[in-house]
């Protein structure tokens, strides 16, 4: 970054005047102030209702934060594309998608279904990151397997100054009340979706613990940003996750990363994005920057209010000639 700083070199050419508007479309989206914070996890839902937070990374590392962006927050379903991408490194595409589609589902992110050729629909739901979770080193002890899933995750914010946390209490608490997620693993079994010899205990145990990683908003954004980075740490250089499954990634993200809004997300905003109940939501911007954007209160969908009303004015003021 110094060396682009010298050569007047950036990513994002006037930074102060993205600055500028973020901070006003921050402000601006402090108003909306509807939804309802989550209950269905008791420890989710003592987050104060008028949290809110956003930060920018662009894939050169330049970071703005606004409000409450050192606020932890845990990842719950933004985890998702994340571990499906680690997954598909490691698994390899074919044996992923063997198991889990491609397709929107219509349906809410805990429903109790599969798709027609019997795979859960898409990596994003929880069919199909507790199918991804049982495929993933299944022969290795539970430590290494959160070791080896985790070193990961911290990879892509090394070099920002915060590491990421777990959220134990949050994960105890998903233990205590997952019983629509135990259901679903049961109901996967039953249908053929995990293999005869599969640990339904651990894997369970290792999806929630996904949920559970907590960030910063700020290392959020800087998550997003390696994903935009196309893989690569913003600031190390180091490849992540590699190329081609970033892009199968942020195409799943795209068509299915916010609930039963996508559609509307995908015509309205039209940039890949992830959602969790926490409130927190990652954008990419492949090729420019990520986004985080955290308040609690969800609208019917389960996103943030705040953080969709945030994109949706970004992308009214940055798409010329469409509003
Ligand atoms: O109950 C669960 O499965 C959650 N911990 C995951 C939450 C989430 O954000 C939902 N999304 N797809």
């Amino acid at each position: 970054t110094i060396l682009s700083a010298i050569k007047g070199e950036f990513v994002v050419e006037d930074f102060p005047d993205l600055v500028q508007a973020v901070d006003e479309i921050f402000e601006d989206s402090r108003s909306a102030s509807s939804g309802r914070v989550t209950t269905y996890i008791p420890s989710l839902a003592q987050y104060p209702a008028d949290r809110w937070a956003a930060s920018i990374c662009t894939t050169d590392g330049q970071v703005h934060v606004c409000g409450d962006a050192d606020d932890l927050v845990t990842l719950q379903s933004v985890t998702k594309p994340i571990f499906y991408g680690i997954c598909l490194d490691e698994i390899g595409e074919e044996r992923v998608h063997e198991k889990v589609g491609k397709e929107p589902s219509g349906h809410g992110f805990n429903k109790i279904t599969l798709a027609r050729d019997n795979k859960a629909h898409n990596p994003l739901i929880n069919t199909g990151s507790i199918t991804l979770a049982s495929l993933y080193q299944p022969d290795q002890p539970m430590s290494a397997r959160y070791k080896s899933v985790m070193s990961k995750y911290q990879a892509m914010v090394e070099g920002s100054g915060q590491m990421l946390h777990f959220n134990n209490t949050v994960y105890l608490s998903e233990l205590d009340n997952g019983h629509r997620n135990y259901a679903i693993g049961y109901y996967l079994k039953s249908k053929g979706c995990l293999k005869e010899k599969v640990n339904l205990k651990e894997t369970l145990e290792l999806y929630f613990q996904l949920c559970s990683i907590e960030t910063s908003v700020r290392n959020a954004s800087i998550m997003a940003a390696a994903l935009a980075n196309g893989g690569r740490n913003v600031y190390t250089g180091k490849q992540i996750i590699s190329e081609r499954s970033v892009q199968n990634m942020l195409s799943i993200m795209f068509s299915c990363g916010m609930y039963d809004y996508s559609g509307e997300w995908a015509f309205e905003v039209g940039i890949p994005a992830k959602s969790g109940v926490s409130g927190l939501i990652i954008v990419v911007i492949p090729d420019v920057m990520g986004l985080a954007l955290w308040s609690p209160p969800l609208d019917s969908y389960g996103n943030s209010v705040r953080g969709v009303h945030f994109a949706r004015e970004m992308v009214k003021r940055y798409s010329h000639g469409r509003n």
